[in-house]
């Protein structure tokens, strides 16, 4: 039996990535986010959305350069990532309190945070108010990642980041199962 429950944003599985963006006095500040997904092949895209109600002085940064990146945290930041979602850059420089480091972008006017194994770097191209929040599209136009967690291809692999997943109902963190198919390719006995 279905049991309906009381309407709330939620999608499964969501991550916990970090948005980082200098503000008007070019001080890095950065915060975690549950509210973010893909959104674009052409431009490669991406899609955030930050509470425009509440206090979040990351989403006033990144509206004033208009650019921004995206760190994936590995797990073993699991920590580092709840503290940046928890203080906020007009309190405390959180990047240092958690004693990470970072750099200029290779190529938008964004911080990279450098213990994150990859990183995108955007530059906004939309936005729009959603309710409480505002939803940023950042167009990708660079992508840095460390050698170590790239496949025999090159290219990214989802193992060695060891990405964090979120569960923003139950407010819990967890790590990615198992491989359990080949994308394209184990639906493909259905087709008629
Ligand atoms: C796991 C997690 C996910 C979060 N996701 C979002 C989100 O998607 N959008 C948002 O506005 N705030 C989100 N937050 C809250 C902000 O990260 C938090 O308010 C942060 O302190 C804002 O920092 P700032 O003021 O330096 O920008 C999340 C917090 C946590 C711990």
């Amino acid at each position: 039996m279905k049991i309906n429950q009381k309407p709330r944003a939620m999608m499964f599985p969501a991550p916990a990535v970090v948005a980082s963006a200098y503000d008007e006095d070019g001080k890095a500040d950065c915060c975690t986010l549950a509210f973010a997904t893909m959104c674009s092949h052409h431009p490669p895209a991406v899609m955030i959305a930050i509470n425009t109600t509440l206090k979040r002085k990351t989403l006033k940064s990144i509206l004033h350069t208009g650019e921004f990146c995206i760190g994936f945290p590995s797990v073993e930041h699991v920590a580092e990532t709840d503290y940046m979602g928890i203080a906020s850059g007009y309190d405390t420089d959180k990047i240092r309190d958690v004693g990470f480091t970072f750099s200029d972008g290779k190529v938008v006017n964004a911080p990279i945070i450098n213990e994150f194994a990859a990183s995108l770097e955007c530059r906004l191209i939309h936005t729009a108010d959603v309710g409480s929040h505002t939803q940023l599209t950042g167009e990708i136009v660079n992508v840095r990642a460390e050698e170590d967690i790239l496949d025999e291809k090159g290219k990214i692999s989802y193992q060695k980041l060891d990405p964090i997943c979120y569960d923003d109902v139950s407010h819990t963190y967890f790590s990615i199962g198992s491989h359990v198919g080949d994308g394209f390719k184990i639906g493909l006995k259905f087709r008629k």
